[in-house]
Order: structure tokens, then sequence, then C-alpha cells
């Protein structure tokens, strides 16, 4: 059971991590284990209503503490400033999805996806960071982005957005070296039970998912909150710069 081991429950004690997106699926999973590990964590997302149900079943040594904010919007980003915590160990990049597509297939349809779908994976990660900065351990503090395996095989625009991430990271990977941080992505393939597809998987859909991976069973949340607590953890100081593929072998397939 993840969270059980005593020296994995040291790790994060009295830690600030910043999980962007904490509310639901993913993110809720990796401000779960933090909260595990005696970690302060901070939850942020659009919809309160989201959040607040997070922070009342996660179950940690501290409470969580919770900032609807939409991280989309420098103005909001900036206001929140005041709620979010004075210093920062660690800070998760997961806030992302594709939203609802633009119906019709014109130019105009065509740049307000991509336009969207910028504005829902890559500022979120690139103003949190920015506006944290100052804030982030030095040294010491882990900056972990969540990228998606979209970047390295497609998936139009969503894909696209993933990639510029995973190149961002290198610059930031740059910025934060000299003052002893870090900066790395964890790049999921399929992971089921969030609200990512706007509704559950069909059998049919499990079925071919799993297929595609080496491992014969699809991705969980908690897949990717272990690859991001270790990438915060004691033995990866070292790793910076870095993509972890966290996806089964699905980039091999079957
Ligand atoms: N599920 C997968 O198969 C998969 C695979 C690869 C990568 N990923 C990536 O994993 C991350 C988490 O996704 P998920 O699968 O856990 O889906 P999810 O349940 O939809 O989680 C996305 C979270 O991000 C928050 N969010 C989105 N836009 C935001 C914004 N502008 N400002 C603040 N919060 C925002 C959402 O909360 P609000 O709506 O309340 O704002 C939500 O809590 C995403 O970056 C996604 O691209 C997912």
């Amino acid at each position: 059971m993840i969270g059980d081991d005593p020296e994995e429950l040291m790790n994060d004690r009295d830690r600030s991590v910043v999980v962007s997106g904490g509310g639901t699926g993913i993110g809720r999973a990796i401000a779960a284990r933090f909260a595990r590990q005696g970690g302060h964590v901070t939850i942020l997302g659009r919809r309160p209503e989201a959040l607040s149900a997070a922070a009342a079943e996660i179950r940690g040594t501290h409470p969580v503490r919770t900032v609807a904010v939409d991280l989309s919007d420098p103005a909001d980003v900036e206001a929140a400033l005041s709620e979010l915590p004075d210093d920062v160990d660690v800070l998760v990049n997961n806030a992302g999805g594709r939203g609802t597509p633009a119906a019709g297939g014109g130019l105009k349809e065509v740049a307000e996806r991509w336009r969207r779908d910028f504005d829902n994976n890559v500022l979120p990660a690139v103003l949190l960071t920015e506006a944290l900065l100052p804030r982030l351990a030095s040294p010491g503090g882990r900056v972990i982005t969540i990228g998606s395996v979209a970047a390295l095989r497609g998936n139009g625009a969503y894909g696209a957005m993933k990639a510029a991430l995973q190149a961002w990271n290198h610059t930031l990977a740059q910025q934060l070296g000299g003052r002893g941080a870090t900066a790395n992505v964890v790049v999921p393939g399929y992971v089921a039970g969030t609200e990512f597809f706007g509704g559950p998987a069909t059998e049919e859909e499990l079925a071919r998912r799993r297929s595609q991976t080496l491992v014969g069973r699809v991705g969980e949340p908690e897949d990717v909150a272990a690859a991001v607590a270790f990438l915060a953890g004691p033995d990866a100081g070292y790793i910076t710069g870095e993509f972890l593929n966290v996806n089964g072998g699905t980039l091999l397939g079957r």
C-alpha cells in the first residue's frame, strides 16, 4: 500500500506541496500521496466544489488547503498569489485537458481549437510556475509537470501543447539548476478513472487501451503519483530536464 513505508512517510514531512488540478483524477492522487507522506498540500482548480470534496476526502497529516483559480488567466493567478503558500518545496503542474472541441471545420475553428489547447495545457503550467518561482525552495525545490504520451504519438493540438511543455521544461531546468532545484516531466499514457474523457470508459475502450500496453492493464492515477513522488523525493536530486514515461510500455505496443 502506497504510503505505508515508514521511510517514504518521512520524505514529505512538513514540505510545502502545490498541486494544480488537485481536485480530480491524477492531481487528486498526487495530492493524496503527498498528504499521506506528511506534506502541507495546497490544491488548485477552477471549481471550488471539486476542490472542497477532494480536500475533505484526502486523509493526511495536515489539512489540505484549496485555492480556486483559473490558471490560464494571468490576472486570476496574480490575484490567487496571496492565498498560495509563501514557501514552496514541490510544485506539481498537473492541470490540463482537452475541453469541448469547437464545432465546424473552418480555419476559425482550427484556430480556436489550438488556442484552447494552448490555454488549457501550456498557460496553467507556465503562469503558475512563473508566479511561484520566487517562492520555490533554493536549494531543494522540485517542479514536476504532467505531460502526455500524446506529445510522442500525435493527437493534434493537444499533443503539440504537451510537446511544448517538454521543450519549456528544458529552459526551466536550466534556470533552476543554479538554484539547486530541478524540473522534470512525467509523461503518462492512458490513465483511467479521471475526468479527462468526460465520463467513464466503456469495457470495449478499456480492453482496447489494455491491449496497447505491455503489462496488460491500464494506468491508474496512483501510477502517475508514484512517479511524481519519486522525482520529488531524495533519490531524484540529480535528475533534471528529464521526461519519465509512465505508460505500461504503450509506446512499444504489442
Ligand atoms: N487521463 C489520461 O489518460 C491522461 C493521460 C496523459 C496525460 N494526462 C494529463 O494529466 C493531467 C490530469 O488530467 P486527468 O486525467 O486527471 O483529468 P481531470 O480529472 O480532468 O483533471 C484535470 C484537472 O485540471 C484542472 N484544471 C484544468 N484546467 C484548469 C485551469 N485552467 N485552471 C485550474 N485548474 C484547471 C481541473 O479542474 P477544474 O475543471 O475544476 O479547473 C481538473 O481538476 C492533465 O494535464 C492531462 O493532460 C491525462
